[in-house]
């Protein structure tokens, strides 16, 4: 795994963003994989901003929350296409339907989908406090694909604050599974703030665990981990 540390959020972003650009560059008909959260906020900001050009580009987010609607402003397409589709011409989004009437059926379909594509060349991700990447909680096995999930109260919590009311928080959602995840062709793991600095120390320091999903990364051949955010711990 290779590590880049920055200081600053904006340095972290512009170097999260430089990657996906590069990767544009090399193949304008990429698939991304992209990740929500707070982490990623600035980096699509910059993207926002580049002259990266998305049109044959290709984007599978990771994951939906269960009973959402589209429109819902809360759910992942929302924030999607508020932070980077209104603002750039990208050739097709896939987002798990979290309404979807048979959620196991939507499952097989998102992976047939992102498999027609030949896969994700680029898969970007953050980090849960718990470890998990994507909706994949501890316990998940490694060898899952796309499934419908029970959040952890843990991630409720952390994720209340885009809420109005903590119980609005939906308790399911769709992930693409770990596996799936895997066989992206590039990850770029993102962790930023003092808040996950106990994650990413586990991350570095532990065993490949189940129990701390985002540890089989360490198999993967091809991960950037971008870090940053608070006294650089030495590794
Ligand atoms: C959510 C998302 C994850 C994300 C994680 C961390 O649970 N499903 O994909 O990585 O939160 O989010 P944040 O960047 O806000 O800490």
């Amino acid at each position: 795994m290779k590590h880049l540390q920055t200081r600053h959020y904006h340095d972290f972003s512009k170097q999260a963003a430089n990657l996906i650009i590069n990767q544009l560059k090399a193949k304008p008909n990429s698939t991304l994989g992209l990740a929500t959260g707070g982490t990623p906020k600035g980096m699509y900001e910059v993207l926002r901003h580049s002259k990266g050009d998305f049109s044959q580009a290709v984007t599978f987010n990771l994951d939906e929350y269960v009973g959402l609607s589209a429109n819902h402003p809360q759910s992942y397409r929302s924030f999607m296409e508020e932070q980077l589709f209104e603002h750039i011409d990208v050739a097709f989004s896939y987002i798990p339907n979290g309404e979807a009437d048979d959620l196991e059926v939507e499952c097989q379909r998102y992976e047939q989908l992102i498999k027609q594509y030949d896969g994700i060349d680029l898969q970007v991700l953050g980090l849960g406090h718990n470890g998990h990447i994507g909706f994949n909680e501890p316990g998940t096995p490694f060898s899952s694909r796309t499934h419908v999930v029970d959040l952890a109260e843990s991630t409720r919590q952390a994720n209340a604050r885009f809420f109005k009311h903590y119980e609005e928080v939906p308790s399911k959602a769709v992930t693409m599974g770990i596996e799936t995840i895997m066989e992206a062709k590039q990850i770029i793991l993102l962790v930023y703030g003092e808040d996950k600095q106990e994650a990413l120390e586990r991350l570095m320091n532990g065993e490949v665990d189940e129990n701390f999903p985002a540890s089989i990364l360490h198999q993967h051949p091809n991960v950037t981990l971008l870090s940053g955010g608070v006294k650089m711990p030495h590794y």
